[in-house]
């Protein structure tokens, strides 16, 4: 398959009616599946409706089908189409943080959107993303659109259109190609069925914020304890690995230094994420600094542009710098910690 490519300004007026975004409109309303970008990452959008859309989007990536996808809307009042029922608190969320990178869990209302879509549960994850050419397109297909991160299974999420060429040019119909995005991670998973909300999976809104604005907030066990199972079906898969096996190393720069000279003494080409601060400090073969430590949504922004930049570098270990668990550092952790598959180096 050829996969169109559509270059697309996003800061230019009426881009609901730029003729890229009519004819990326256009394929998903013919239930191909397009690559778009958002404010968190790129994703993989198709006719949330169409089980021959989702089907589609699943095959691209590879994806396990067990693992649902989120809906991408608009307009609030699309969901009323697909869900029994808005809880306060979530109608108070969707108004102070949508448009934006938070994705809600409501209970479903049967038969208007793809049971592939939503893995056969019996709810539907949903969010409205802040990027204009993403709600353009949306507005202009008027569907629902299904859209995980526009990746192949198990890869770093793509945070640029080159990411999304690397992983899936010859697979899917077609790429709006809107630049850069911005948070870098995905979006915050909260579960809205329940009394107190829970948080799934951390991500660009953090536990802080949404504490402001509904008080007590949970998080779902398996982000505190390994060993229970995730609410969020995607939650248990192994994700964003870089090719060469990473290590978080929780200790100080010079005992990150003696590690690399260990794996240097055995032969091996040694890749280490630092930040803007300590990039000078190592002496390995490849050194990337990922944003700067003092403002962590850069390193947020670059984390999975970084993890992608090894592959490039052909290294054959990676060690990494760990980050605090509060604000945004939640979201890295939970990411850096999944593409290590869990692996620590304590000093
Ligand atoms: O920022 C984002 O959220 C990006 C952009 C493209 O919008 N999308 C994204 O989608 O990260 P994906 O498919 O890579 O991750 C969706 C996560 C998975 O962990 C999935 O298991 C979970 O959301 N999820 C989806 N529906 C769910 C549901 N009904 N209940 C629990 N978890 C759900
Ligand atoms: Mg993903």
């Amino acid at each position: 398959m050829n996969t169109k490519v559509w270059k697309v300004d996003k800061h230019v007026d009426n881009l609901e009616n730029n003729p890229q975004v009519v004819d990326a409109a256009r394929f998903l309303q013919e239930n191909e599946v397009v690559a778009l970008p958002t404010e968190t990452v790129y994703g993989l959008g198709g006719n949330a409706e169409s089980d021959v859309a989702v089907e589609k989007i699943f095959a691209a990536k590879g994806r396990p089908s067990d693992n649902p996808l989120i809906i991408h809307i608009a307009d609030k009042k699309q969901i009323n189409a697909f869900v029994t029922e808005i809880p306060e608190k979530a109608e108070i969320l969707m108004e102070r943080f949508w448009p934006g990178p938070l994705t809600i869990i409501f209970k479903k209302k049967d038969g208007v959107l793809s049971d592939k879509a939503t893995g056969g549960l019996d709810t539907v994850a949903v969010r409205m993303p802040d990027h204009p050419v993403a709600l353009a397109l949306l507005k202009k297909c008027q569907l629902p659109i299904a859209a995980p991160s526009a990746n192949s299974s198990g890869k770093p999420s793509p945070t640029n259109a080159q990411h999304v060429i690397e992983d899936l040019n010859g697979k899917i119909a077609g790429l709006l190609d809107g630049g850069s995005t911005g948070v870098g991670v995905e979006s915050t998973v909260l579960d809205c069925t329940e009394e107190i909300p829970v948080i799934l999976r951390p991500g660009g809104v953090t536990k802080e914020q949404l504490a402001e604005v509904v008080g007590d907030v949970h998080l779902d066990a398996a982000l505190i304890d390994e060993t229970s199972k995730p609410k969020a079906p995607g939650m248990k898969y192994q994700h964003y690995a870089p090719n060469a096996p990473l290590y978080l190393v929780n200790g100080d720069k010079s005992f990150l230094q003696r590690l690399i000279e260990e794996k240097q003494e055995e032969g091996l080409r040694v890749g280490v994420l630092a930040t803007a601060e300590s990039v000078g400090a190592y002496q390995s073969d490849v050194t990337i600094a990922c944003g700067k430590r003092s403002e962590l949504e850069s390193v947020a922004t670059a984390l999975y542009e970084t993890l992608r930049a090894f592959n490039q570098e052909k290294v054959d270990i990676i060690f990494s710098e760990m980050f605090p668990n509060t604000g945004v550092g939640h979201a890295i952790m939970n990411r850096l910690q999944k593409a290590a598959g869990n692996k620590i180096i304590n000093e």
